[in-house]
């Protein structure tokens, strides 16, 4: 069983996705051991409470500094020796050190077709602003390694999704989430756990 952790900040239903795609067997690999939360309103605590998952907020507002915020979060982690850590729309930029720790066992879900609409400052609905600005036909999500730069890590899974006429960004939002992320986060985790990931450089093989 990989050991799975889920860093949240807000609503969830990325972490929600995960929760019901073990439940119903279709992540047969995978047990989700604790959710970290950067915030104590998010939505996503409830989600995990509800699922019977320990979770735990550690913010960087209740930490004196920085330090002691990574040195938390760090601990957080590490109690519950982790095989996996799941960005589920976790907005805290991590630590490098942490980065290196986990390397290659850190993944995140990103709502767009990587490289577009990614890097610094792309999240939540500005991605979906700038897509639809931009006045592209495709959009979609990516689930990729995290490395030490802002959506920069290697791709594991992306799928495609048609922009329609009278879109606006939060009916973009919520299509992308539904038909894209919802769908690859859980089978992006089911292929890590059946060891079918492979990582080489920036390249990614499934097999
Ligand atoms: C998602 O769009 C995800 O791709 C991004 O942040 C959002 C989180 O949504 N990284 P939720 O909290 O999973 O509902």
């Amino acid at each position: 069983m990989l050991k799975t952790v889920v860093c949240v900040s807000g609503g969830g239903t990325n972490l929600q996705a995960l929760i019901d795609a073990i439940g119903d067997g279709t992540v047969k690999g995978a047990q989700i051991v604790r959710v970290i939360s950067s915030s104590h309103s998010a939505f996503a605590l409830e989600r995990a409470e509800k699922a019977g998952i320990e979770a735990v907020t550690v913010s960087p507002s209740d930490s004196p500094d920085r330090k002691t915020f990574e040195e938390r979060l760090d601990k957080a982690v590490s109690e519950v020796c982790p095989d996996l850590i799941v960005l589920a729309g976790y907005l805290v930029v991590l630590p490098e050190g942490f980065v290196r720790k986990y390397s290659n066992r850190i993944i995140n879900i990103h709502p767009s077709l990587i490289p577009s609409f990614c890097g610094k400052g792309f999240y939540g609905l500005k991605v979906h602003e700038e897509a639809l600005k931009r006045g592209v036909r495709i959009t979609g999500a990516t689930v990729h390694f995290v490395d030490s730069g802002t959506d920069t890590g290697p791709i594991i899974l992306q799928k495609a999704v048609a922009v329609q006429e009278g879109d606006t960004p939060e009916i973009l939002q919520k299509r992308v989430m539904k038909e894209a992320e919802h769908v690859i986060l859980p089978r992006a985790v089911e292929l890590i756990a059946e060891g079918r990931v492979a990582v080489e450089g920036r390249r990614v093989t499934v097999r």
